[in-house]
């Protein structure tokens, strides 16, 4: 049981794909396993090639610093001729029709001029990742179980046509409400990509900036704390946040607090705790290029070893070479 997942690099890491996903990447991993930061993923709509870049090593950092093993990570730029050349294959496995079905794909295109063709083509990358490396299990969000089983479909037809080579894939989806939030806007989910980060804590922001985003954050007009997701979604994500970061429960944690003003310092206060050992290791990282750049090497050497005899294979079963 291989397990791989990608996070794309299209803004800084916030709390939500930290409590929502590296956390526990970093707690079930098992030395086979691989995480990666999926730059090439972050071209599909447009980019700036300069924060691009910062951002992907910013990430790479962010993943060690949680806890997975440096030796379990990879850029995945660094494996780009690899990728770029399954992803070929598998496009000759893919229809038309296959791709432009992409829930994805319909909403990021819809009304758009200029769309790029790699938004369409992209979910056969994310194959192309997954198939590559032989994962068995892959964690993701909701959103990208479509992409998954886009995976399995074309591992089972490139297999029933020209030949076993790849392992079929199957996504690990969270548990069901894991979802963290924006703090000024409850009603839709935290993300690293908003335009406005009022709402957004990201895991590199300093305890000030933290504790002030906390304090801003829109709950309702009443003043005692109880756990009600549906009427007080703004005053339930806090609670979700504060029982996700001390191990405790949202009703519980509630009843333990008199009022909103405590409750969010509590909230800011765990919320700095959890997030420290991740800011000071990341920076600290990112202060010793070298020391990355080491890491970088190594995992991609290592993901590309994983995957050439699977890339060989292809090859010449659908008659290349
Ligand atoms: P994304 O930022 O959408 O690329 O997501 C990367 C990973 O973080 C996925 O596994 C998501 O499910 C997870 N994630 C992103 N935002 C949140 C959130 N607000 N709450 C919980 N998990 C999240
Ligand atoms: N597309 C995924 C996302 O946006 C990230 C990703 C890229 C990924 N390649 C992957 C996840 C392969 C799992 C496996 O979240």
């Amino acid at each position: 049981m291989t397990r791989l997942s990608g996070i794309t690099p299209s803004g800084h890491i916030q709390l939500g794909n930290h409590l929502g996903a590296i956390r526990r990447w970093a707690a079930e991993g098992k030395p086979e396993d691989l995480y990666f930061v999926s730059d090439l993923h972050a071209m599909t709509t447009s980019h700036n090639p300069a924060r691009l870049r910062s951002l992907a090593g910013e990430q790479l950092a962010v993943l060690i610093a949680s806890g997975i093993s440096p030796d379990r990570v990879f850029v995945q730029s660094d494996i780009a001729r690899e990728l770029g050349a399954l992803t070929w294959i598998l496009e000759c496995t893919c229809s038309y029709g296959e791709a432009a079905r992409m829930i994805q794909f319909k909403e990021k295109s819809k009304g758009q001029a200029g769309v790029r063709l790699s938004l369409l083509t992209y979910p056969v990358l994310m194959a192309a990742d997954i198939l590559l490396t032989g994962a068995s299990e892959v964690p993701v969000g909701e959103d990208q179980r479509q992409h998954v089983e886009l995976a399995r479909t074309l591992a089972r037809r490139f297999n029933t046509t020209y030949g076993e080579v790849f392992t079929m894939p199957e996504a690990v989806l969270p548990p069901s409400g894991a979802r963290v939030r924006d703090l000024a806007d409850p009603t839709r989910k935290m993300s690293k990509s908003n335009q406005d980060s009022a709402g957004v804590v990201f895991v590199l922001d300093e305890p000030d900036q933290i504790r002030r985003k906390i304090k801003r954050a829109v709950t309702d007009g009443l003043s005692v704390p109880a756990y009600e997701p549906e009427e007080r979604p703004g005053l339930a994500n806090l609670l979700e946040i504060l029982a996700a970061c001390t191990g405790g429960d949202p009703a519980g944690i509630a009843a333990e607090h008199k009022s909103y003003g405590a409750l969010k310092e509590a909230t800011a206060e765990a919320v700095v705790e959890t997030l420290r050992p991740l800011r000071e290791g990341a920076n600290a990282l990112l202060k010793d290029p070298a020391e990355l750049d080491r890491v970088r090497k190594a995992g991609a050497a290592r993901a590309a070893e994983r995957g050439e005899h699977r890339l060989q294979s292809a090859l010449r079963l659908i008659g290349a070479g």
